[in-house]
């Protein structure tokens, strides 16, 4: 008991003694905010962290973020799916107006999901539709030199095939008769739940079909697991992709509280009364903190089951779980 005690008055000692946290060009934010929790939100811009980056699904930056400096916290614009019109260029309109404020934009994601149907989070889009928005919206912005993600499809069989017939698409309505042209981009985007083994595998595939193209890995967990196999998943995850130079960027979602997770309560990065938990501290590059995803609850000391309030925009998750 004495030892005990001894070892925890050290180990609460150590973290005062730790190298300072080194920002990670990889590491960023999926923003996903919960409007009974807005509280939460300052934690990932809260000093030590390693993150540099972020995006929220949408065109336009956080105006809870609005006083952190872009150079230190990047906002990446997403066009997230159809528009109200296929003309139409909202999209293109809303970076170029940031742009024209001064906010130094260098990136955009587009498509979330494209081949997921909207009941789990999916943009629900067909390749000629999305190529028909892209040529409005995303060719513009590459012409001044903004940097543009292929489609974020989900990590099932269809995603692949579907990004290959997007490009297809895309570079008919861009060629002519006498010119045959190609739709570029400048990296590639993807999302998984599920094991380490099929994450890297599912790299492998995307790597083997866009050569010489970085990566960004703009969602990714071991869905609905015990805690000690989402813990060990995410340690080897992230030493993966910070040792592969092909990997440019990673978010880990993620980014919210256990008791809303859609995808288990233990890849949550906080616990249910909103502190991080040991992988949301490993996360911003911190000490471990002992705290248990499902801590903080009335219910904390017995079984939560998965709750169902998850089902957002966000998503997203169902879609890629359901094929594993
Ligand atoms: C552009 O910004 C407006 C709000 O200013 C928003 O309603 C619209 O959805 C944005 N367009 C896109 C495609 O994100
Ligand atoms: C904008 O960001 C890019 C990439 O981070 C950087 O190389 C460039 O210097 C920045 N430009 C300005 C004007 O800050
Ligand atoms: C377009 O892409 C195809 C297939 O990837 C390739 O064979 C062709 O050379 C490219 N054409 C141009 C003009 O870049
Ligand atoms: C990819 O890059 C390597 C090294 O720069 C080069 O040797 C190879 O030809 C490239 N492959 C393609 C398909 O562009
Ligand atoms: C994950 O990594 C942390 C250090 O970053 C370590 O303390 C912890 O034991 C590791 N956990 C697992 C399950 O690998
Ligand atoms: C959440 O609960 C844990 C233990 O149950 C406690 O250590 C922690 O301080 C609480 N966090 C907040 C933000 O109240
Ligand atoms: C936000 O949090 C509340 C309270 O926990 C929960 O009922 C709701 O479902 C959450 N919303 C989302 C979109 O997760």
């Amino acid at each position: 008991m004495l030892h005990t005690t001894a070892l925890v008055a050290l180990l609460a000692a150590v973290p005062s003694f730790i190298a300072p946290v080194a920002a990670s060009p990889k590491r960023g934010l999926v923003f996903t905010p919960n409007e009974t929790t807005r509280a939460d939100d300052d934690i990932w811009v809260t000093k030590p962290t390693t993150l540099t980056w972020y995006y929220n699904y949408k065109s336009d930056p956080e105006p809870t973020y609005a006083d952190v400096p872009q150079s230190e916290f990047e906002f990446v614009p997403m066009l997230w799916g159809t528009p109200p019109t296929l003309d139409d260029t909202s999209f293109l309109t809303n970076v170029t107006r940031l742009v024209e404020q001064g906010v130094n934009i260098t990136n955009v994601l587009s498509f979330n999901e494209p081949d997921g149907p909207f009941a789990w989070g999916g943009s629900s889009m067909q390749p000629s539709v999305a190529a028909q928005v892209w040529v409005k919206n995303m060719i513009p912005l590459q012409e001044i030199g903004i940097r543009v993600g292929l489609p974020a499809c989900t990590g099932g069989p269809d995603g692949l095939p579907w990004v290959q017939d997007f490009l297809t698409e895309c570079s008919k309505l861009i060629s002519t008769d006498d010119e045959t042209r190609n739709c570029t981009y400048d990296f590639v985007t993807i999302h998984w739940y599920g094991s380490f083994d099929g994450l890297a595998s599912h790299m492998g595939q995307y790597a083997a079909a866009f050569p010489n193209k970085t990566m960004w890995i703009t969602e990714y967990n071991l869905a609905n697991e015990d805690l000690a196999a989402t813990q060990s998943f995410y340690n080897i995850s992230a030493d993966y992709f910070d040792r592969l130079d092909f990997v440019e960027r990673y978010s880990l979602f993620g980014a919210f509280r256990s008791d809303v997770s859609n995808v288990g309560p233990n890849g949550a990065m906080l616990s249910n009364n909103g502190s991080l938990t040991d992988i949301g501290a490993w996360y911003l590059g911190r000490p471990a903190t002992g705290i248990k995803p499902t801590d903080g609850s009335s219910e904390s000391s017995g079984f939560r089951s998965l709750p169902q309030a998850g089902l957002s925009v966000l998503g997203a998750l169902l879609a890629a779980a359901a094929f594993l």
